[in-house]
């Protein structure tokens, strides 16, 4: 869907204004027009936050015109947006392709986080229904915007990626394995060859440079691993920035096999693989003048005859060896060689998203994603971008008291902490193999889908990543 810039209202198929509680209550407002003092008196309308009064007949230049209340000013904050912008949407959706959209009453320090929210709002994924969604809006029109041009270039890539992480995210384990995150990632710099350097390692090589905790990992399945990255602009100089993203395409435990209840959901399980992506597919669209690299580690967790046992040893790409106690903590498995492996590129800082933990779910539930790092000038950088792209995340400890809960009598370490502080055992897993580079973890299992009746990929943290990338570009 397009945004875009318009000084006043003009004509078309539908108009939407914004309006507040003070507006409807002045009197030099509804004076202008007697129909629709009588109108506001008779619905009772209040402009409360997302009250809908729908003006028909009364606008010459739009048949179809609408208020939709903004409440109190005082009142109204970025979580509010999500919801206005869905009320939109949902009014002017498979009726209308063009919305004009008049935000003169929004407070300005809210217009970006809306704007980014409508597109949001207007994603629907029916690659799989035999009869498709009727036509999409495509295009909003803002009257009284404050965003700059930069800005709604910045919201267009956002949103092109974060539908690409959306649409890999929800697509089903049999089509999305890792295979084809590779071809999908070679697609991708085939469509920016100037920008996009991709490279994909296969099984093989992966054994050549001892990466085993990974193909423990994909050795159960008759879809084998691969490792991609995709360096963004490769020619620059300066440090990159590297994210890795658990690209595990389906978790069903393997031989520690989950119960069946809501298992279709682990084909979300690669989560972390398409906000990668998304996310160098928004900055090839943003052409941001910064070194990114992502990597992406893809493989598939299943129970075979092939299958890792519970106790099986193996030694990681670092040279640590790992007991592996169970075999569904698999996504520190397949994390922690390509966290060694990304050494190559010397990365300024590195930030692997994961939806590794059932118990980050538990502790922070679906708004924010886990932070964890012991860096806190780079953790105050991720939860400034979160407030910022309103994709929020929330700080949990990695401290080295929590260690020794991953000792294990066989080997180096073991690949689980027991029943305390999953979240936090997991990401201090991860950090044994992070010493050598600033670095920093999001735990995303709560926050990349939803379910229930809005049940789907979210596409988070796309909009986070590239704040905080566009934040460091603007830096340097
Ligand atoms: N992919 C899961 C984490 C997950 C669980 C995400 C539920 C979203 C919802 C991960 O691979 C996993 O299975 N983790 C285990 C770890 C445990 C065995 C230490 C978990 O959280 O139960
Ligand atoms: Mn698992
Ligand atoms: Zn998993």
């Amino acid at each position: 869907m397009k945004i875009s810039l318009k000084t006043s209202q003009t004509s078309g198929s539908a108009l939407i204004v914004l309006t507040d509680a003070k507006q409807i209550e002045s009197k030099e407002f509804t004076a202008a027009l007697p129909q629709l003092a009588t109108l506001i008196e008779a619905t009772q309308y209040k402009a409360n936050l997302n009250e809908i009064l729908p003006l028909i007949g009364l606008n010459q230049h739009y048949p179809f015109c609408s208020f939709i209340g903004l409440g109190q000013d005082d009142e109204l904050n970025a979580s509010k947006m999500a919801k206005l912008a869905q009320s939109i949407i949902q009014l002017a959706q498979r009726k209308y392709a063009t919305l004009d959209l008049d935000i003169t009453h929004l407070p300005a320090s809210l217009h970006y986080v809306f704007t980014l929210a409508l597109t949001q709002a207007n994603y629907a994924f029916d690659e799989y229904k035999s009869k498709k969604n009727e036509a999409q809006l495509e295009h909003i029109h803002l009257i009284g915007s404050t965003l700059s041009e930069n800005q709604i270039e910045l919201i267009h890539a956002i949103q092109s990626g974060q539908n690409l992480a959306r649409d890999l995210g929800n697509r089903p384990g049999n089509i999305c394995y890792p295979e084809y995150l590779a071809k999908l990632a070679q697609e991708l710099a085939d469509e920016f060859p100037d920008q996009l350097k991709v490279t994909v390692l296969d099984e093989q090589q992966m054994a050549d440079l001892g990466m085993n905790a990974f193909l423990a990992v994909s050795q159960g399945s008759a879809h084998a691993g691969r490792v991609i990255t995709l360096e963004y602009l490769p020619n620059r100089e300066e440090a990159p920035v590297v994210l890795v993203g658990k690209g595990v395409t389906f978790d069903t435990g393997g031989i520690s096999l989950k119960p069946s209840a809501n298992m279709d959901e682990m084909k979300f399980d690669m989560c972390g693989a398409a906000s990668v992506l998304g996310t160098i597919r928004a900055l090839c669209e943003a052409k941001l003048p910064i070194h990114i690299v992502g990597a992406i580690a893809a493989a598939e967790n299943m129970p075979s005859s092939k299958a890792t046992r519970p106790g099986d040893i193996v030694t990681t790409m670092s040279g640590q060896t790992v007991e592996i106690l169970n075999t569904d903590a698999e996504g520190r498995l397949v994390l922690c060689d390509t966290l060694t492996y990304i050494k190559r590129f010397n990365p300024a800082v590195v930030v692997d998203i994961a939806t590794l933990t059932g118990a980050c779910v538990v502790a922070l539930g679906k708004v924010v994603s886990g932070l964890f790092s012991s860096d806190d000038d780079l953790a105050q950088e991720i939860q400034t971008a979160g407030e910022q792209s309103f994709d929020r995340v929330w700080r949990l400890p990695v401290m080295d008291d929590y260690q020794e809960l991953l000792d294990s009598p066989f080997a180096d370490i073991a690949n689980i902490g027991g029943p305390h502080g999953g979240a936090i055992t997991a990401a201090c897993f991860l950090q044994r193999f992070t010493r050598d580079y600033r670095w920093a973890h999001l735990d995303i299992a709560g926050t990349a889908w939803l379910s229930g009746a809005n049940k789907g990929s979210t596409g988070r943290p796309v909009p986070l990543l590239m704040q905080f990338i566009a934040n460091r570009s603007q830096h340097d």
